[in-house]
């Protein structure tokens, strides 16, 4: 077990080209596990800041209250519509808030889980250069392009493995660098975490490296697929993966840009880049009534299911983003409190939302021409949509 397990730590390190003296792969439940052991052993303080994209997973924007509990100060760098990116001045304004004798964590994703924009890796150097440590979130981006850690180093970069290779799920890694990991605190000890405790003192002292952030037993009997995942990938060449989503993403958008109503109105919006420029294949958009109103979430989602197309709706559990996408205001969101016995239909009403949110579209290693091909048979369904049923389901979340 031991020796399968280190067989894929040492797969993961070299997969990310990632040099052993540099970081240290810690494995968790997912990114999600990963994004939890930076935030809960993060040694925020008072006075201490927690910087991040509105552009970011729900699973970043927890870190939050990890933040919070422990008197930081949270601040959110703006996106600007329509190309959802974040201006580089306007970064380097709030980079520049820094106080010096503090711990001050930025965080952004390398690519949306929204938008799929590309958020340049340039920021880390600029970050640390002012004394941020920097939270790479890596798992949109990696299952088809490349991270090299040998040429960017950010401090902590969190992976699910079932976004690369599709299985098996329920494994993840945090890539820590072997400094910054010395600055964490982790908030308990457990099974696997020390070399040794005692009950009648109080007293444990840590494991050294990985294990000390390693609770219990590791997924060892799923570990082993992790590396065979990693030379199957490795095989096929991220290079040739990221050219290829990169080609039929670009074929994707185009459908979606051609799609026309009888009375010559575009049938589709999408939300961020138009062109395959510094983005991945990750795609958000609505389709437009010929009036111009946004066709419900709900109804494309039922037409995909009749395709055999699974996509996703809603906003992705990205909510920063899709407060830009749909230019949802702050006062919007602080006059429409969720009160109590509302549903989630009753507040997209009662803020004043066209619709339940976005439409995505993700392109991976699995993607071929003729899911493209499919794609664009889904999408002609809706041109001159004037009506969709009103039999449609409640929502259940975003
Ligand atoms: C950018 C990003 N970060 C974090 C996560 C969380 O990943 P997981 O649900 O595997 O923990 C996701 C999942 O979709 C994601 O896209």
């Amino acid at each position: 077990m031991t020796e399968l397990v280190e067989r894929a730590r040492a797969a993961v390190l070299d997969f990310f080209r990632a040099s052993p003296d540099e970081y240290v792969a810690i494995f968790t439940p997912n990114a999600t596990g990963a994004l939890r052991l930076v935030g809960e052993a993060y040694p925020f303080r008072a006075g201490d800041r927690f910087l991040l994209t509105f552009d970011n997973h729900n699973s970043v924007n927890g870190v939050r209250e990890f933040a919070r509990a422990r008197g930081a100060e949270t601040t959110y760098v703006p996106s600007a519509a329509p190309e959802l990116r974040v201006d580089d001045d306007l970064l380097d304004r709030y980079l520049d808030e820094v106080g010096g004798d503090h711990h001050n964590l930025f965080a952004y994703p390398a690519q949306s889980n929204f938008s799929g924009v590309h958020h340049p890796l340039e920021w880390i150097d600029r970050a640390h250069e002012r004394g941020w440590d920097v939270l790479l979130d890596a798992a949109a981006f990696v299952p088809t392009n490349r991270l090299d850690l040998s040429r960017v180093h950010p401090d902590f970069v969190p992976v699910s493995f079932y976004k690369l290779f599709g299985w098996p799920t329920g494994v993840g890694v945090l890539l820590a660098r072997l400094d910054a990991l010395e600055r964490l605190e982790r908030p308990w000890f457990s099974g696997g975490t020390i070399v040794a405790a005692f009950v009648q003192r109080d007293w444990h002292h840590d494991a050294p490296g990985a294990a000390h952030f390693e609770d219990g037993t590791v997924n060892f009997l799923n570990l082993p697929a992790v590396e065979i995942g990693l030379r199957h990938l490795g095989g096929i060449g991220i290079d040739t993966v990221h050219a290829r989503v990169g080609a039929l993403g670009t074929e994707l958008l185009e459908t979606l840009a051609g799609l026309r109503h009888a009375n010559g109105a575009p049938a589709a919006t999408v939300y961020g880049p138009r062109d395959f420029d510094r983005r991945g294949a990750t795609i958000a958009f609505n389709f437009l009534h010929p009036d111009g109103t946004i066709v419900d979430e709900r109804f494309v989602d039922r037409v995909a299911h009749r395709h055999k197309i699974s996509l996703r709706t809603g906003c992705f559990c990205n909510p920063g983003a899709g407060e830009v996408a749909f230019t949802i205001s702050r006062e919007t969101l602080v006059g429409g409190e969720f009160g109590t016995g509302m549903t989630l239909d009753d507040y997209v009403d009662a803020i004043g939302l066209p619709s339940g949110g976005a439409v995505r579209a993700s392109l991976g290693l699995a993607s071929n021409v003729g899911d493209v091909v499919r794609f664009g048979a889904f999408a002609a369904e809706f041109v001159d949509l004037a009506r969709v049923p009103d039999d449609l389901p409640p929502r259940t979340g975003c």
